[in-house]
């Protein structure tokens, strides 16, 4: 298969609100046919990137380019791009139908043609037979499938879509969440998501761009930003990371000596290693709190095995985390482990030995 071509990209764009730098040189490519988000704490700079796509924002420097095409000084209107908000902006006095065949209005399809053009998109979102119904009577979720049909009507190469389900309910959230990820496969347009929430970002995204302070601070597919994140604060930043206090006793060919509180020497590999100098506080070493195992009366650990004492106990039903003080370090490190029936939970203050592996280790420094 051919590698596919970019669609988007931007070069070193900054954008100035008066005074406020809310874009600081962002550079990144977003491919054809990609399920790409944008992820960050609200006011890092999402909706405005993503609206500098769209055209409904100017830049103050740099470039935006859409499928090879430098798109300074062309109108929203005219961008191959359509955006689905937040507040989906449907019409609530129109039917579905009318809502889904807005944007056609102007088109010179004949009105079979664009009957079936919208009858084509309502059953693409799931809204067959739905067509007359008053948009007013719809549930939340219906309501974001039909802006999802009005944009995909027109045919865009980019739909672009600012935090669509964060009015959701989880249950319902969850289900758009894999309605949306079929949707783009059978479209196959790129689609460009804004989201605060890391774990739907996890779960959609071919790839991810992390957003701080108007900067991308690490762009890379989710299992990458989940293992091997580039700095602490995004590892914070996506699920949950423990920190121990680390030295690096030397470092050559690829390797590093590595001294963890804890857990105690060890040689790790540079690819473990996050960008040197991004974090400020001192080497530390982070772990996911799946990568340690508490080991029970007959199981051996398959690297090393370490001893804590367990802090906290929070049962989940399916999982237990368990906050365990490892021998030797100072704050309880979160665990979590996967209940199998007929194995106990443990109770506070239980002793236990602990497995883990160098491998699963990530250091900042
Ligand atoms: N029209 C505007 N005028 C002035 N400041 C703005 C404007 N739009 C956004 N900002 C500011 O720019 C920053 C980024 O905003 P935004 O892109 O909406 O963030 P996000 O979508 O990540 O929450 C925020 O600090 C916000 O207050
Ligand atoms: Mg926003």
């Amino acid at each position: 298969m051919n590698p596919r071509p970019d669609m988007i990209e931007f070069q070193d764009v900054h954008k100035y609100y008066g005074d406020y730098h809310a874009l600081r040189g962002i550079t990144a490519t977003i491919k054809a046919g990609e399920f790409f988000s944008l992820l960050g704490p609200s006011g890092c700079g999402k909706t405005t990137l993503l609206r500098t796509i769209a055209g409904f924002e100017g830049i103050s420097s740099g470039a935006v380019m859409i499928d090879g095409k430098n798109m300074a000084g062309v109108p929203a209107n005219v961008r191959p791009t359509n955006m689905v908000f937040q507040s989906y902006a449907i019409f609530p006095h129109l039917t579905v139908e009318q809502n889904v065949g807005f944007g056609l209005r102007k088109d010179p399809m004949s009105k079979d043609q664009k009957a079936r053009a919208v009858a084509e998109a309502l059953e693409m979102v799931g809204l067959k037979g739905y067509g007359a119904r008053a948009a007013h009577a719809l549930s939340g979720g219906q309501r974001q499938r039909v802006a999802l049909a009005r944009a995909l009507i027109l045919k865009p190469k980019v739909l672009l879509l600012d935090e669509p389900l964060s009015a959701l309910d989880k249950k319902m959230r969850e289900q758009m969440q894999v309605e949306l990820i079929r949707l783009q496969r059978q479209v196959g347009i790129t689609f460009i998501l804004v989201t605060h929430d890391q774990e739907e970002a996890l779960v959609m995204s071919d790839r991810i761009a992390v957003m701080f302070e108007g900067e991308i601070a690490q762009l890379a597919d989710p299992e990458t930003l989940y293992r091997r994140p580039n700095s602490k604060k995004v590892a914070d930043f996506i699920g949950t990371m423990n920190f121990l206090p680390a030295r690096i006793v030397s470092e050559a060919g690829g390797m590093v000596e590595v001294e963890a509180q804890g857990f105690g020497a060890m040689t790790l590999t540079t690819e473990q290693c996050a960008a040197a100098g991004a974090d400020k506080a001192g080497a530390m070493v982070g772990f996911r709190p799946e990568t340690l195992t508490i080991l029970f009366d007959g199981q051996t650990a398959t690297d090393r095995e370490t001893m804590g004492t367990v802090a906290e106990v929070v049962y989940y039903g399916d999982m237990t985390y368990y906050d365990v003080k490892l021998d030797g370090t100072e704050v309880p490190m979160r665990l979590s482990m996967r209940n199998v029936f007929g194995r106990p939970v443990l109770d506070l203050g239980t002793r236990t030995r602990i497995a883990w592996s160098p491998g699963a280790l990530v250091l900042f420094r």
